[in-house]
């Protein structure tokens, strides 16, 4: 990120965005907050049915928002200082990127045909773009409660979080999965959640950022390749699901897969299909064990899964790229950490190292000092610490 998009960025607060409304709106906007999320282990598992382990945390967007009596939207990006009014009529794709996380979720109401109104809208956050972090989640799914609350639509969170996901596939134009958009609306403070995406049974397991902490490190990369490369994977998966199907038909989705099933059709597979195909059966069976370890308090094998998690997603997947494989090698060396990955899509973002907290200060020297030496770049580092999913925001004077 461009350092001075960051400052920016990590300056903005839910007073900041209020006032910003105060000034250009009338009347008193409803407040909501709508975190980004890390992902402890389970990547690229969601939309293939399977299980991820994500946490909402403490960067947010920050959203004012007032229904404004007309048949007109007008949309104010804080951060950015840009302006949109789109009337509620002609919602469609925009060509600021940023508004689409928006309007993306007013079609989705419109689809429904829920009543809807105009209204005024500021908002902005502290959750870095291109991070992995799932901003652009975090905006969708705090626009859908907004709106939810002000209309009074009356849907349930599990609702909201679909419409938020389908207005990423149909105005960011990203095959995305369930994932960012559950952890965004379901998190819970000092826990960790278990999305079982195909049934859509969850489970919270606590998590004590206290004594260890989630350390985010930035590797700075953010490629354009990430939404295509994405989508793909995907394809590359349902290619996989469409030959195991005509032996089995019981599998309707990678999840249904075991290891022997993918193994014993390696050969009509294809070398690149089978090792998508592996890491996601793999990566179900990591995410299991991953949830024992949790709950048995032993750090250490939570983190040897992490590690395989990111080796599969290097090797088997593809998604990672030099710099992250860069910081997980150098995040292995330090006595404080328990275990680290590339978090998200991939192809840049952040890794996620989980660390022990009296380690956190040396941690945070060697990984500057080895991102420096090896690549020549700077790194940015973020401390998480796991909050509860979007809620409203009581006013402050
Ligand atoms: C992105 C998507 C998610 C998920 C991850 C990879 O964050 O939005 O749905 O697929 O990538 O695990």
């Amino acid at each position: 990120m461009h350092p001075s998009t960051s400052a920016h960025l990590f300056s903005t607060t839910p007073e900041s965005v209020a006032t910003d409304f105060r000034q250009r709106f009338s009347g008193e906007p409803l407040l909501v907050r709508a975190p980004g999320r890390v992902n402890l282990i389970g990547e690229h598992t969601d939309y293939n049915n399977g299980f991820v382990l994500p946490a909402a945390v403490d960067h947010a967007i920050y959203f004012a928002v007032r229904l404004n009596g007309s048949r007109t939207i007008n949309l104010v990006s804080h951060d950015l200082q840009e302006t949109l009014s789109v009337p509620l009529d002609a919602v469609q794709p925009s060509d600021h990127a940023w508004a689409n996380y928006i309007l993306g979720v007013v079609a989705q109401l419109q689809k429904r045909n829920l009543p809807l109104e105009g209204f005024d809208c500021v908002f902005g956050g502290t959750i870095p773009i291109g991070a992995g972090m799932s901003s652009s989640a975090a905006v969708e799914c705090g626009m859908a409660f907004a709106l939810n609350h002000l209309l009074n639509l009356g849907l349930e969170r599990m609702e909201l979080a679909h419409m938020a996901q389908k207005a990423e596939h149909e105005y960011a134009k990203v095959m995305c999965g369930l994932m960012d958009q559950f952890a965004s609306l379901f998190g819970q403070a000092n826990h960790v959640v278990r999305l079982d995406c195909r049934s859509l049974e969850y489970a919270y397991f606590p998590f004590d950022t206290t004594t260890n902490r989630i350390v985010l490190c930035n590797s700075g990369v953010k490629h354009s390749l990430a939404s295509s490369e994405y989508n793909l994977r995907r394809q590359e998966c349902e290619q996989g699901v469409k030959i195991l199907r005509s032996h089995y038909p019981n599998i309707s989705s990678l999840r249904d897969a075991t290891l022997a099933q993918v193994e014993a059709h390696r050969q009509e597979l294809g070398d690149v299909v089978y090792r998508r195909c592996s890491y996601v059966v793999e990566e179900n069976e990591r995410v299991v064990r991953a949830c024992q370890h949790l709950e048995a308090g032993d750090m250490k094998s939570f983190g040897q899964e992490m590690y395989g998690s990111h080796a599969g997603l290097r090797d088997k997947y593809e998604v990672s790229c030099r710099e992250l494989d860069v910081l997980v090698e150098a995040a292995r060396t330090h006595r404080g950490v328990y275990g680290a990955r590339m978090m998200g899509g991939g192809f840049g973002g952040c890794t996620i190292n989980l660390v022990a907290a009296e380690q956190v200060e040396s941690f945070i020297q060697h990984m500057t000092a080895a991102y420096q030496q090896q690549l020549g770049l700077p790194l940015e580092i973020y401390q998480a610490t796991i909050v509860d999913g979007v809620g409203l925001m009581a006013p402050k004077a």
